[in-house]
C-alpha cells in the first residue's frame, strides 16, 4: 500500500511550533462588556481581550528560528553595520535594484518617494493606491488616480488577477494631462484595496510598456510581491515550473523602483524599504532619511530588524510556505462561501473580505453594516477583524448627513505562521452561526468621529437603543 503517498498528500503546515503564546478566552457576557467599554468598536478592544486577531496581517507574523538567530547577531553599529550589508544583499538578490534605502516601516518609504518625486499638480496613477500611499501622494501636493479593472469593482466576480491595472484608462490618462505632469506609476502587489488580489506578469509588462513609451518611471508597492509572485506561478500560463524568486525577479525587471511594507512580505515585524536604480534620486532620498528616518544603513530600524528582514524576504519566497500561506486563505473563503456567505471572489492572498451590504441587506451602509458585522463576530466568538467600508471611505458631513463608501466589507486578515487549520476552524464555525442568525443583527449609530481617519477612535451604539453611556 502506497501510504506515504497519502501522508504526502494531505496538507499541513510547513513549520513546527517552538513557541507559544497563550490566547484567552472570554464568556459572551465579558465580550458584551468589553464592547460596551469599547464602544463597539474592535480597534479599542484591548488584544489580551481577542482569541484569534485578523484585525491585520501587517506586522503580525510569527519570526522563524533564523530570523530569531540572526537577530541576536545584529550588528548596531550606528554606521556600516554589518546586518545592513546582510540586508542589502537580501533585497538585491530579488529586486535586482541598486539603491536600498532602508525605513522604519512603508509609509514612511511612501513618504521619502513621494517627497522627491512629486509636486503640487503632478498625477500618480496605480491599480489601487493603498491608503497610506495616496494620503502621501496627495500630501506632497499630486492626485493620486486608482485604475482598477472594471472586474475588482463587483466582489461576487471571478477573475484570476483582479489586480490588474486598466492599461486602457492609463493610456487615456496619459493622453489628457500629458505625461510630463505624471512623475511615476505604480502597481500594488497584491492589490490590498480590491482584496489582495494578484497582477499578472502580463499586465506588468504592458504598464512597463506603456511607462517607457512615455518616459514614466514604473515603481512597485511591493509589500505582498512574494504572494503575488505565487498567484502567477499558480494561475498564469508558463510560470508553472518557474521557482517564486524567479518570478519574483521577473517582476521585478520591469519596474524602476519600489517602497515595500517588510511587516508583510518580509515576514518582520517592523521595518520598510525604497528602493530605485537612479542615482540622483538615490541622492535626495537619503538625505531626506538621514533628516526624518536616519543614518542610510539603518533608516530608523535597529540592526537586528534589518537582519530579521534579511532572512524573512528569503523564507517568503519558500515553496511550502508560500503554498501554505495562499492555501489556508483560500480555506477559509472557500468554507465560508461554500455556505453561502458572500465574500469578495476569488479569496485574496493575505485576506478574505466578507461583503457585509450582501450579508445584512436590512442595515443601510449609513448603519455602518461591516461595523456591526465586525462586532457580532467578535460578540460570538472572540474574533476582531476590520471594517473597510462606511467607516473608513465615507464621510459625515458638518450637519450630520453620513455618505456611505461604495462597498461595506469586513476584511478577515490572516497573520503569517500564527494561526493553524483548527483556528481556522473555529472561525469559519463562528462566521456560520452569524451567518445564521444575521436576520437578527442590527446596525450601528456613530456617536463619536475624529477629524481625520475616524475609524481608530470611532465610537458607537447599537441603532434603536437609548443614549449609550
Ligand atoms: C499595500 C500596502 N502598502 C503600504 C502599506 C503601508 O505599510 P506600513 O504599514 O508598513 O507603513 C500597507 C500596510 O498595510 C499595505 O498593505
Amino acid at each position: 500500500m502506497d501510504s506515504n503517498k497519502v501522508n504526502e498528500d494531505i496538507e499541513i503546515e510547513p513549520f513546527k511550533i517552538k513557541m507559544v503564546e497563550r490566547i484567552r478566552r472570554t464568556t459572551r457576557e465579558e465580550r458584551q462588556k468589553i464592547l460596551d467599554i469599547a464602544g463597539w468598536n474592535l480597534f479599542l478592544v484591548p488584544s489580551a481581550s481577542i482569541l484569534i486577531d485578523l484585525l491585520t496581517d501587517s506586522g503580525t507574523g510569527a519570526m522563524s528560528a533564523s530570523q530569531w538567530a540572526a537577530m541576536m547577531e545584529g550588528d548596531e553599529s550606528y554606521a556600516g553595520s554589518s546586518s545592513f550589508d546582510r540586508f542589502r544583499e537580501s533585497v538585491q538578490a530579488i529586486t535586482g535594484f541598486e539603491h536600498v534605502i532602508p525605513t522604519h516601516q512603508g509609509r514612511a518609504a511612501e513618504r521619502i518617494l513621494f517627497s522627491v518625486m512629486c509636486k503640487k499638480g503632478d498625477v500618480v496613477p496605480s491599480n489601487t493606491h493603498f491608503d497610506t500611499t495616496q494620503a502621501n501622494c496627495e500630501s506632497a501636493g499630486a492626485e493620486a488616480v486608482n485604475l482598477p479593472i472594471p472586474e475588482a469593482l463587483e466582489p461576487a466576480r471571478q477573475h484570476p488577477f483582479k489586480g490588474n491595472m486598466d492599461t486602457l484608462q492609463l493610456l487615456n490618462l496619459i493622453e489628457r494631462v500629458g505625461a510630463q505632469r505624471i512623475p511615476l506609476a505604480m502597481i500594488t502587489l497584491t492589490n490590498n484595496a480590491t482584496g489582495g488580489q494578484p497582477v499578472s506578469m502580463a499586465n506588468i509588462r504592458a504598464v512597463k510598456e506603456i511607462c517607457s513609451r512615455h518616459k514614466i518611471p514604473l515603481y512597485f508597492d511591493a509589500s505582498r510581491f512574494a504572494e503575488n509572485a505565487y498567484f502567477i506561478r499558480l494561475r498564469e500560463a508558463g510560470f508553472g515550473q518557474k521557482s517564486p524568486r524567479e518570478i519574483a525577479q521577473e517582476m521585478f525587471r520591469y519596474s524602476d523602483g519600489c517602497t515595500m511594507s517588510a511587516k508583510k512580505d518580509g515576514l518582520a515585524n517592523i521595518g520598510g524599504f525604497l528602493c530605485t536604480n537612479d542615482d540622483e534620486m538615490a541622492r535626495w532620498e537619503k538625505d531626506l532619511l538621514i533628516l526624518t528616518e536616519g543614518y542610510p544603513t539603518y533608516g530608523g530600524l535597529a540592526g537586528r530588524d534589518l537582519a530579521a528582514i534579511a532572512v524573512g524576504l528569503n523564507e517568503a519566497l519558500e515553496e511550502d510556505y508560500l503554498e501554505y500561506r495562499l492555501g489556508s486563505t483560500a480555506y477559509l473563503g472557500n468554507q465560508i462561501s461554500e455556505a453561502g456567505v458572500p465574500i469578495v471572489q476569488p479569496p485574496g492572498g493575505h485576506a478574505v473580505y466578507i461583503d457585509a451590504r450582501a450579508v445584512l441587506p436590512h442595515i443601510p451602509p449609513t448603519q455602518f453594516p461591516a461595523s456591526a458585522l465586525a462586532a457580532e463576530l467578535y460578540l460570538e466568538g472572540g474574533i476582531r477583524s476590520f471594517e473597510q467600508g462606511t467607516l473608513i471611505y465615507g464621510h459625515r458631513d458638518q450637519d450630520g448627513i453620513e455618505y456611505p463608501g461604495a462597498m461595506d466589507l469586513l476584511r478577515l486578515a490572516i497573520p503569517r505562521r500564527v494561526y493553524t487549520q483548527s483556528h481556522m476552524n473555529y472561525v469559519i464555525a463562528k462566521i456560520l452561526e452569524v451567518w445564521r442568525r444575521r436576520g437578527e443583527i442590527r446596525g450601528l449609530e456613530l456617536v463619536y468621529q475624529a477629524t481625520t481617519l475616524r475609524h481608530f477612535t470611532a465610537r458607537f451604539r447599537r441603532a434603536g437603543v437609548g443614549a449609550h453611556v
